[in-house]
């Protein structure tokens, strides 16, 4: 999918389609006026009649308007002037999109700029992208016959003035953000039988191929064994597939510049160990990988954009599986930090693969870490699908992270770290336990993996509730790639 700016009048710009907006009441966005006047009013004369109510997210095809240059008119209904928000603007767009795809339109100029948006231009148009390309995006490449690919190729973002030029690297990195989203669905989506330790460590390697500023390489067994990671060890015992360490190193600053460190979670699948969990819905499983997939997603995405920082993806991956080699309740593990732990429940292994990757992580002397991981069902619980659950061990951090989220709008809700809740981690037997009981879930999982980052600046991500969809439009859903990647845009504009 290609995407451009320019400025033009809405009758004179040739092509497959012009949208333009309409308010509910009968008020027309200022492309559509114009249109309005080419035509000798045939747009308030169906607004007049009732053909078009305005109402937000409905949308009316025009063919063949006389005085159009385009073949098509799409007329946008926008609700009533003044009310749009986050989640209308958004439906808004996802309409548009839909209704183009439902012709066989390859190319269309959309006039959303300055057309009664609440939000400012580039957040319209990194929404705009996401909409285009979720559209685009096709989830049935393991079909026999999967569909078509979509018609719609270009879309220009068209202004009336020479407002579109300051949002060209808006556009380019909103486009790069939606191709690093598609990266992490299509991982996200795969079955735990193709999409294994090794195979994400290929794609990892594949993605250091791609791009000459990554260097991707991959730990085996005997390797984390030699670094003591007896804590990540301990998930994948069960299992007759390797577990990998997969490391991304992407230079795009001056060497000594510190790096921000990425770490995702990259459990292929979760049955829960010798903790089995029940059988209904454990296919959703395979989505443990989504903060893997996520890193490597925002990884594609900086690397394309060629930002001036360090960056640096961790990626600790096994499956979690029963079998008589399995690590059993009770089991205690020497980790990397050489802080002893007592698995009380082997299905909050998350945790205990990432607290070797996070004491393995300072090994590149970090700036700032970050890990984000599908970690906890409490966490779906606490903030559904809406919101991913932040944690920082310093408030600066969580500000800018859920400034990003607002801006690429990939939310993300801060949860307290206090002191209070670690005393639900210590164990008789151990230097902890790794769970915390069910109150607070997804705070005691945090806890625990703050013993493991004491000595940096640190976040983590709890994606449980938004890195899929459940139900009839299941599947990946390519966050939290956007809050990353605008996070990692506005260090590098900081510099
Ligand atoms: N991967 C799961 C978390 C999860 C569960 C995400 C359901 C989304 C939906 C994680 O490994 C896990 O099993 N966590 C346990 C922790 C518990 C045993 C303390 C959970 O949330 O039930
Ligand atoms: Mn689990
Ligand atoms: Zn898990």
């Amino acid at each position: 999918m290609e995407f451009s700016i320019k400025q033009g009048s809405p009758e004179k710009l040739k092509g497959g389609c012009v949208v333009v907006g309409v308010f509910e009441g009968g008020k027309l966005s200022t492309a559509a006026q114009i249109i309005d006047k080419a035509t000798k009013h045939a747009l308030s004369d169906l607004v007049a009649r009732g053909d078009m109510s305005g109402k937000s997210a409905s949308t009316l095809l025009l063919h063949k308007l006389p005085g159009v240059a385009a073949e098509r008119v799409l007329l946008a209904g926008l609700g009533k002037p003044g009310e749009m928000n986050n989640k209308t603007s958004v439906e808004i767009l996802r309409a548009v999109f839909t209704a183009l795809n439902g012709t066989p339109v390859k190319d269309a100029a959309l006039y959303l700029v300055d057309q009664g948006f609440s939000k400012d231009a580039s957040w319209v148009i990194r929404q705009a992208v996401f909409a285009a390309a979720e559209q685009a995006f096709r989830a049935d490449g393991m079909k026999s016959k999967p569909s078509k690919p979509a018609t719609l190729r270009n879309i220009t973002f068209a202004t009336l003035d020479k407002s579109g030029a300051a949002l060209e690297n808006v556009l380019n990195q909103a486009a790069a953000t939606a191709r690093g989203m598609e990266l992490a669905k299509t991982l996200g989506n795969l079955p735990g039988n193709i999409c294994t330790p090794a195979y994400l460590a290929a794609r990892a390697l594949a993605l250091g191929k791609a791009h000459k500023n990554i260097k991707t390489t991959v730990l085996e067994e005997k390797d984390m064994q030699k670094l003591g990671m007896g804590s990540l060890l301990s998930v994948t015992r069960g299992s007759e597939q390797p577990a990998k360490l997969i490391t991304l190193e992407y230079h795009g600053a001056d060497k000594k510049q510190k790096p921000i460190v990425l770490v995702g979670k990259g459990i292929t699948f979760d049955s829960g160990g010798i903790s089995l969990k029940p059988g209904a819905e454990m296919d959703e499983m395979k989505y443990d990988m989504c903060g893997a997939a996520s890193v490597l997603g925002t990884m594609q995405a900086i690397a394309e954009l060629g930002l001036k920082l360090n960056v640096v993806g961790v990626i600790p991956s096994c499956e979690n599986l029963p079998s008589g080699t399995a690590t059993k309740p009770g089991d205690i593990v020497t980790s990397m930090s050489g802080q002893t732990i007592e698995i009380l429940n082997t299905d909050a292994e998350g945790r205990l693969i990432l607290c070797d990757a996070l004491t393995y992580s300072a090994k590149f002397k970090p700036d700032t870490v970050i890990d984000i991981a599908t970690l906890t069902g409490a966490c779906v619980i606490a903030l559904g699908h809406v919101a991913s659950g932040l944690f920082s061990n310093e408030d600066k951090l969580a500000g800018e992270l859920l400034a990003a989220g607002e801006q690429a709008h990939d939310r993300a809700w801060q949860l307290p770290l206090w002191e209070d809740y670690q005393p639900l981690l210590d164990s008789n037997f151990a230097d902890m336990q790794n769970i915390g009981g069910r109150a607070g879930g997804t705070i005691t999982a945090a806890c625990f993996l703050s013993k493991f980052t004491e000595d940096y600046r640190w976040a983590h991500l709890d994606i449980a509730g938004t890195a899929w969809k459940s139900g009839k439009e299941k599947g990946a859903t390519g966050r939290p790639v956007p809050l990353l990647t605008q996070y990692l845009i506005n260090r590098a504009a900081s510099k």
